[in-house]
């Protein structure tokens, strides 16, 4: 044997046998080995022209259980005879002659005149047998065939053996026939140019035949998959995407303007990540690369309105920047969570200024909501706005939980808005993504009123499952801004990460996001739609 690395090394082993045979039949040679291990090496030497070989198909037989059990132990007719020899007299009713095989054994005994009835008992007519199926089934186990093709049918046709292909080949010397595999020359130097030695040289054959690496390329993630199919439906139904870089924003526009009290409970440190450096920003205004942003995605229906090329998006964004009072502003959301405004009683408690400039990474994306529904007061008028992106919440960690995830959200600001228009538009948006039948229960979110959880029939767990929160934002917290009383807004969110789960069969959020996740699912994963109407 030779062991190469702890790996048998077959080629060496059949250069062995080829230099001493001139055929080397590899079934009768390595009859332990699998023919595709030794497929391989014949390749690998064959590639090298070392040698040659012929692939040999052949069919043999092979013993069934009970043919095995046969070669072992004898035939029916040998144990009916044994057992009748050894009692002397054996009474028919005797267990061992129960079954189906003692009734075969006890046929084929009496035709072969080995035992005969006596009365109600088997008595032996001979001393000794000669077993022939049992020497034919054993001489077959050796050889693995049968010389007489008759009795090779009659035993199958008895289910004692069944046939069996069998690949075997037959190597000998090719025509660059060596004992050692040469050492071939892959890559061409410099030297062997100037010395003329690639002349000579022992070139390996280049393998066509070789499957190439697999080329990885970039792949979307499913969630991204989904997310654009949301974006999609969105832009179908004529929103605009929101700008949602901003991941790290105030307490202002993250609780204040959304009449989260001070000391709400989700502004604890249990729920947000606050910013330790630095600490805090300055007081409410506009942030000049969101108003940017805003305005390009503006840009179309600008044109629409104005035939006459529009200003630059940074001009449109400053001229919209100068019409809003962020004191005046600032002044009213104070006012609103201290004393009452705008017909609202107010949480009526001292309002801590220092609160609205703590950085902390947004806990939702009504915050961006909240900053793009101001811009608003500059210019009053009907929109349709929507987001997709990460929130942050400091929660533990489990099989449905991570500490982030992405909100899809819609704000709809119009004149004269009703609940009964929301929930007619929700209708329609879950329609858009095979989410037929909607229930609505009434809920609580600081800054809408009325709010309304939305559930929706789930087939696979039998049973109503929230899928979404909604609401029509306070008019507080609308006119604080600017925006004129008779302008309403409706608010809707959900996570991107739950449609996702159930689209790709995933019950755990740690397969899908972070650092656990299988790279390969990533790059594998398939396409999804989902189901449009
Ligand atoms: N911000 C809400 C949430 O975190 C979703 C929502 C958005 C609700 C807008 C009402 C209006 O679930």
């Amino acid at each position: 044997l030779h062991i190469n690395g702890g790996q048998r090394d077959l080629t060496a082993e059949i250069l062995e046998a080829v230099d001493q045979e001139a055929e080397v039949g590899t079934s009768t040679k390595f009859p332990q080995i699998p023919q595709a291990e030794i497929k391989a090496a014949l390749d690998r030497l064959a590639s090298r022209s070392m040698v040659e070989y012929d692939t040999k198909d052949r069919e043999e037989v092979a013993l069934t259980k009970e043919g095995e059990e046969i070669a072992s132990a004898g035939s029916h007719e040998y144990k009916v005879w044994d057992a009748v020899r050894q009692a002397g007299r054996l009474s028919l009713k005797d267990p061992s002659l129960a079954g189906a095989n003692a009734k075969i054994g006890q046929g084929n005994a009496f035709k072969l005149k080995w035992v005969k009835k006596d009365g109600d008992a088997l008595v032996s007519l001979t001393d000794s047998v000669q077993d022939a199926t049992r020497e034919q089934l054993q001489c077959a186990k050796e050889n693995r065939t049968f010389q007489d093709p008759k009795v090779q049918k009659d035993f199958m046709k008895r289910k004692l053996v069944v046939p069996q292909k069998v690949i075997s080949y037959v190597a000998r010397k090719g025509p660059k026939w060596a004992m050692e595999m040469p050492v071939e020359v892959t890559d061409l130097t410099a030297e062997m140019i100037a010395d003329g030695s690639w002349q000579t040289a022992n070139w390996k054959p280049y393998n066509y035949k070789a499957e190439g690496a697999q080329l990885s390329g970039g792949a979307f993630h499913p969630l991204m998959k989904v997310r654009q199919e949301f974006r999609e439906i969105f832009f179908n139904m004529g929103f605009t995407e929101m700008p949602t870089q901003r991941f790290v924003d105030t307490g202002f526009w993250n609780f204040d303007t959304l009449f989260v009290p001070q000391q709400h409970p989700a502004r604890d440190l249990q729920d947000t990540f606050y910013v330790s450096d630095p600490p805090e920003a300055g007081p409410p205004g506009p942030d000049p690369a969101t108003d940017e942003a805003l305005a390009q995605m503006d840009d179309q229906d600008e044109q629409d309105e104005n035939d006459s090329a529009p200003a630059s998006a940074a001009t449109r964004a400053k001229d919209i920047s100068s019409k809003l009072d962020y004191q005046q502003y600032f002044n009213n959301v104070r006012s609103v969570h201290q004393d009452g405004a705008f017909g609202s009683i107010g949480y009526r408690y001292p309002y801590n200024d220092a609160e609205t400039k703590r950085l902390v990474l947004r806990t939702h994306t009504t915050a961006v909501s909240a900053y793009v529904l101001h811009r608003l007061a500059a210019n009053p008028r009907p929109c349709r706005y929507f987001s997709i992106d990460r929130v942050f919440r400091n929660e533990t960690v489990d099989a449905t939980h991570l500490a982030e995830f992405h909100q899809i959200e819609g704000v709809i600001a119009d004149f004269g808005l009703t609940l009964g228009g929301l929930q007619a538009f929700l209708k329609r948006f879950f329609r858009k993504i095979g989410v037929p039948d909607l229930k609505f229960k009434p809920a609580y979110n600081p800054y809408t009123e009325p709010s309304m959880e939305v559930y929706a029939w789930h087939a696979g767990l039998n049973k109503l499952v929230e899928i979404g929160n909604s609401g029509m934002f306070r008019p507080e917290m609308l006119q604080a801004m600017g925006l004129p009383e008779d302008l309403r807004c409706y608010g809707f969110g959900l996570s991107l990460e739950r449609p996702t789960m159930i689209k790709y069969g995933i019950s755990n959020i740690r397969e899908l996001l972070g650092h656990k996740v299988d790279l390969g699912f990533i790059e594998g994963n398939p396409a999804v739609r989902l189901d449009r109407e």
